[in-house]
Formats: C-alpha cells, sequence, structure tokens
C-alpha cells in the first residue's frame, strides 16, 4: 500500500494540474449523479405517463434541483430531453478536461523522472557501471519509465476519476432508496476478497515481467555492439537461441499476468450479475408494496448498472498500477543509489594543480573480490614522468583510476600537490587531468567535437593544434569533411590507430598538468608511434604525465619507472637503475629486445 502511495505521490508536484482535475472530476461525478436522478421522471412522467401526485411521496434529488432553479415540475417534465442533453453535455465536457489534466500530469512528471535517472546515471561512480549492464540500465530509462507514464497518465485519473463516479453513484442509490441499497451491499464485499489477491499476484508477476524485459534489452544491446565478434565466431545462431529463450521466458510471464488480469474483469462482471439478479428480487418487491415508484426503481438499477464502468476500470487500473509499482521499485533504486565517490561536504576546489602526485600506502579492492593493490607507495614531482610496467593485471590502470577518482583506496591516500584527493570537487580535479583511457571512448559525433569534448568555445586554431600534437592532423585533412565528419558511434569509422590519436589530441587540447596515458600509443605502428612519441615529448614537458605501456621503449626516458606485479611495486627506478639492478625488469626488457639494440627506440 505504502508503494501504490509512493507511486501516485509523484503527481503531487503538479499541484496546480491536480488541482484543476480535481475541481474538473466533482464536476464530472455531479453530472453523472444528475444524470442518473434524471432516470426517475423520464420513466415516471415519460414513460408511465404518472401525474407528479401518482408516485410514491419521498424526498428526491430532482426536486431539490428544481427547488434551487425555481422550476416547476411541468417545466421540467417539458424541457426533460433538452436537459438530458446538456447533462450529458456537461458530463462529457468534464470527463475531457479531467482526462487531459490527468495526462498532462502523467507526462510531465515522467519527463521529470527521466531527466532525474539520466543525471543520477551519469553522475553515478565508476563501480556502479562495472556492475550493471547496459541493456538493464537502458530498460530501466525506457521501458519501465513507460509503465509508470501509463500508471499516472491514464489509471491515476481512472483511479480518481472512477472513484469520484462510483461514490456519486453509490450516495445515489442510497438517497434513491436506501434499504434496497443496504440489501444490495451486503452482499457486494464478497467480490473484492479475490481482487485483492488478484492484485497481489499481479504485482509479483509485474516484477518478474520487468527482469525480463531487462535481460531482453541486454541480449540486444550485447547482439547489436558485439555484432562484429558475433560475426566472426558465427555466433548468430547461439545468440539467437539465447534470445529464443529470454522472449520466451517473457511469453511465459506475460501470460501468466494477461490470464489473471483477463481473468478478473469477467469474474467481477459476474459477482455484478449476482448482485444484479439480487436485487432485482428485492426490488421488484418494494414496488409491489408501493415503497417506492418504477422510475425510482428505474433509476437505481440505472446508477447499479452505470457502477460497473467504475469499478472495471479501478480494476484495470489497480492492474496498471500493481505492475507501476514494480516499475518504480527499479526506478527508485537508481534514484536512491547514492554514489560510492562522494564529495566531501566541506569539498573546496583544488588550487591550480602543480603536479606533485604521492600514493600514500594506497591498499584497494573491486567490490571485496580480494585486493588489487596493496601498500603503493611513491612520489613524483611537477613535471616528471611515471611509467607503470607489469604483466596484463597487474594493477596499472587501477593506479591511475585513484589518480582520477573513479575510485577511492580502500586504505592510504592519494596526494595531489600535498592535498587528499578526497577533500576536494570532483569537478576540480577532472578538470586538471588530461586522460587517455585504454579502452577508447569517443562519441557519435564530428572529429572537432570529440577533440573539444567538455571545452566550450574553443577557437579551430586550439583544435588543430592538438590534433598536430597528436599526429592527427594529416589524417584528420584526409577525411570526406575534414573536422567536421562523423565518426560514427564509438569512433567505428575510424582505425583504431586513429583513434588513439583522436583521444590523445583530446586529452591535449584540455592542457592539463597531469596527464595519464593509458596505453595511449598501443594501437599505432612503431612509425606513427615513433611520431607521435616525439610530439608527446614536447607537450609532456611541463606536465606530470603517467605513462602505461606494454611496449618498453617508450618509456625508456621515464623519470620514474614503478614495475607492478599482482598489486604490488616490485622495482622503483630510472631505466638505468633498473638495467643495472638486473630484476624483473631487466629481464622484461630483455624479452621484448634481445638484442638490446638501441636504434630500435
Ligand atoms: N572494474 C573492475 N571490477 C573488478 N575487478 C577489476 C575491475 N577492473 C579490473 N579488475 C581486476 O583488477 C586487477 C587489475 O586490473 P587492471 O585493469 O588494473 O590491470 P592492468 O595492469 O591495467 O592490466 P592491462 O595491462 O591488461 O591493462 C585485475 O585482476 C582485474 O581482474
Ligand atoms: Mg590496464
Amino acid at each position: 500500500m505504502n508503494q501504490v502511495y509512493q507511486l501516485l505521490k509523484l503527481v503531487f508536484t503538479e499541484k496546480k494540474r491536480l488541482v484543476l482535475t480535481f475541481v474538473f472530476t466533482i464536476f464530472v461525478a455531479f453530472f453523472t449523479y444528475t444524470f442518473v436522478n434524471l432516470v426517475q421522471p423520464i420513466m415516471d412522467f415519460y414513460m408511465f405517463k404518472l401525474s407528479p401526485g401518482g408516485i410514491p411521496d419521498k424526498t428526491r434529488f430532482v426536486d431539490v434541483l428544481l427547488n434551487i432553479f425555481g422550476i416547476s415540475m411541468d417545466q421540467l417534465v417539458t424541457y426533460l430531453p433538452l436537459i438530458l442533453i446538456v447533462v450529458i453535455l456537461g458530463k462529457g465536457l468534464f470527463t475531457f478536461l479531467s482526462s487531459f489534466f490527468m495526462n498532462s500530469i502523467g507526462l510531465k512528471v515522467t519527463r521529470g523522472m527521466r531527466n532525474d535517472l539520466f543525471s543520477h546515471l551519469v553522475y553515478q561512480s565508476t563501480d556502479y557501471f562495472d556492475q550493471r549492464s547496459t541493456g538493464e540500465l537502458l530498460s530501466r530509462l525506457t521501458n519501465d519509465v513507460d509503465k509508470i507514464q501509463e500508471a499516472l497518465s491514464g489509471s491515476a485519473k481512472d483511479m480518481m476519476q472512477e472513484l469520484f463516479i462510483l461514490f456519486a453513484l453509490l450516495v445515489g442509490v442510497f438517497f434513491i432508496d436506501w434499504r434496497l441499497a443496504l440489501a444490495a451491499f451486503i452482499i457486494t464485499p464478497i467480490a473484492l476478497v479475490p481482487l485483492m489477491i488478484f492484485s497481489q499476484k499481479l504485482k509479483r508477476i509485474g516484477m518478474t515481467n520487468q527482469i525480463q524485459m531487462a535481460e531482453i534489452y541486454n541480449l540486444l544491446h550485447e547482439a547489436i555492439t558485439g555484432n562484429k565478434i558475433v560475426k566472426a565466431f558465427t555466433m548468430e545462431k547461439f545468440e539467437f537461441k539465447k534470445f529464443l529463450k529470454s522472449t520466451r521466458d517473457y511469453l511465459k510471464v506475460g501470460l501468466k499476468f494477461a490470464w489473471i488480469s483477463s481473468m478478473s474483469s469477467p469474474f467481477m462482471e459476474f459477482m455484478g450479475g449476482v448482485v444484479g439478479a439480487f436485487i432485482l428480487l428485492v426490488g421488484s418487491n418494494r414496488i409491489a408494496n408501493n415503497q417506492i415508484s418504477a422510475g425510482d426503481f428505474g433509476a437505481f438499477v440505472m446508477a447499479v448498472f452505470m457502477m460497473y464502468t467504475p469499478i472495471k476500470r479501478l480494476s484495470r487500473a489497480n492492474n496498471i498500477i500493481q505492475r507501476a509499482v514494480a516499475c518504480h521499485e527499479r526506478v527508485l533504486e537508481i534514484l536512491n543509489k547514492t554514489p560510492t565517490v562522494k564529495e566531501h561536504k566541506k569539498a573546496y576546489p583544488i588550487p591550480p594543480i602543480k603536479g606533485k602526485i604521492r600514493f600514500d600506502q594506497v591498499s584497494f579492492e573491486y567490490n571485496e573480490s580480494g585486493p588489487v593493490l596493496e601498500n603503493i607507495d611513491f612520489a613524483i614531482q611537477p613535471s616528471q614522468k611515471a611509467a607503470l610496467v607489469g604483466f596484463s593485471g597487474a594493477g596499472k590502470t587501477t593506479i591511475v583510476n585513484l589518480i582520477s577518482r573513479f575510485y577511492d583506496p580502500t586504505a592510504g591516500r592519494v596526494l595531489v600537490d600535498g592535498i587528499d584527493i578526497r577533500e576536494v570537487t570532483l569537478d576540480s580535479l577532472r578538470s586538471q587531468i588530461g586522460l587517455v583511457t585504454q579502452e577508447l571512448i569517443l562519441f557519435n559525433d564530428t572529429v572537432r567535437n570529440n577533440i573539444a569534448y567538455g571545452l566550450k568555445n574553443i577557437p579551430m586554431k586550439d583544435i588543430i593544434s592538438a590534433a598536430k600534437s597528436a599526429e592527427a592532423h594529416q589524417f584528420i585533412m584526409k577525411l570526406s569533411k575534414g573536422y567536421d565528419t562523423f565518426i560514427g558511434e564509438k569512433g567505428g569509422l575510424l582505425s583504431s590507430g586513429q583513434q588513439q590519436r583522436i583521444a590523445i589530441a583530446r586529452a591535449l587540447l584540455k592542457d592539463p598538468p597531469i596527464l595519464i596515458l593509458d596505453e595511449a600509443t598501443s594501437a599505432l605502428d612503431s612509425k606513427s608511434e615513433r611520431l607521435v612519441q616525439r610530439a608527446l615529448s614536447n607537450v609532456m614537458k611541463d606536465r606530470t604525465t603517467f605513462i602505461i605501456a606494454h611496449r618498453l621503449s617508450t618509456i625508456r626516458n621515464a623519470d620514474m619507472i614503478l614495475v607492478l606485479d599482482r598489486g604490488k611495486i616490485i622495482e622503483k627506478g630510472t631505466h638505468d637503475e633498473l638495467c643495472r639492478k638486473n630484476g624483473i625488469y631487466k629481464k622484461l626488457y630483455e624479452l621484448q629486445f634481445p638484442e638490446s639494440r638501441e636504434e630500435d627506440f
């Protein structure tokens, strides 16, 4: 119940529209009420041609209305058809208004929700994305929000409007003949028990349903983005089979949902029929005893009949809302998740960075799977170059991830210019770090916008000069539209080496005091690498730079080489020092360059 409230509470943000809808709904209820009460004069005076004196004397709503508007009974009888049209028109007009406004509330609320979700997602820490699949997140932002919108626009309106109408009709039947009404309603609650059981079941199934939809999104996403590999390994059939299985699971649960939700409305209808038969029995008895007129009974039956639609809609709205509650819980899971890497309450912008970086006894582990870094301790001075080498999985990328504060160390501190980076704002820190990641990240945009990513109003000449430093200018000029060429999703229309050079240009354009190059030149051939290397050595001059490279030739000139093995620094020093030491570095080096030919660099 609380969860339903949480969901419906969302509409409270649109107070003005809600109040309007509320007022319109009251009008709808009023016109419905009047309509039902007109049945009595229509039947008694029009169909049975009775005179007002010839029917059982009791207070009727129509009499109250006549008094208020100062109309005589004769006038009413004359203008009844016209009044009927006005009443139905009024009901229609206000139904339209309330429905439109409630729809607009749903649309506005869900737009806000999508925006919230997006802004929460982009601010989540890196570990959040490590643990979740893209497809699943996409499905929450699209499919789940759609279901919520359906519930808020359609079903919340139904809930409000139909409840009012139902209430009006209930008042109506009690007003027309309370004894008959009481008799009828004594047996109605039996119908409500199954309704409650149904809605419980539907909610549970709704949750499973959404999880399976997310799985489908996930498979779709992987099959599309990984299409090349799927083809290369001729795994189309395998992927298709996986997909078939998940659509089959979705179908199974969907059918269960359909079974229960389809059953709920005929079931309610049947209960309605039982109640109807009972009313007929009691009502005919009361007419025979001259306690009510035939018109009264007609109005009563009409009112009971008219309750059918609201009840049906309410039960459908309940189904949709139950499903939306499940979706809302999944959405809330994102909205309530605070990033693990948080800014300190008193975080301040770090002053312009000089470039001293110190790891003070840093240990780290991803999601409690065992230590990935242990007691990493080193310092590099402003404008120095540090190189990280070691086997794959040794923890090189992890170390540089900690400098950008994508993760926080589990123990120890990372200091930049002597300041613990947890004390400063993320923006101020990250905006002063130029990063070329191992996994290249380019956007489906032009070359120019990819290089200038995150920077505003950058003059073209700066972009070109960054591209030149990254040895990218030449090939960019050969593209069909030069700097305005679109490079496709993830830069797919460029070669890996070209993508790398664009990524380097992007990092350089930022002109950051700290530069991190994680395998930044690994996709280049030796010649291009040498060119990029030379260009880089110029730009690295006044910045603290971290270079991670498997090719040791690229790091020979580093001021400090850290040799990493299984999360520990096992050797530390310059190339010459390490070569003299005759340790792991020397071995690695000799493996790569058996003859140690100097001219190879
Ligand atoms: N996001 C992550 N979640 C959990 N474990 C991770 C994650 N990223 C890396 N690891 C683990 O941490 C260890 C170090 O990984 P890291 O990426 O730092 O290695 P690396 O030295 O950069 O290797 P490579 O040379 O292959 O890039 C590995 O054992 C890896 O399995
Ligand atoms: Mg790595």
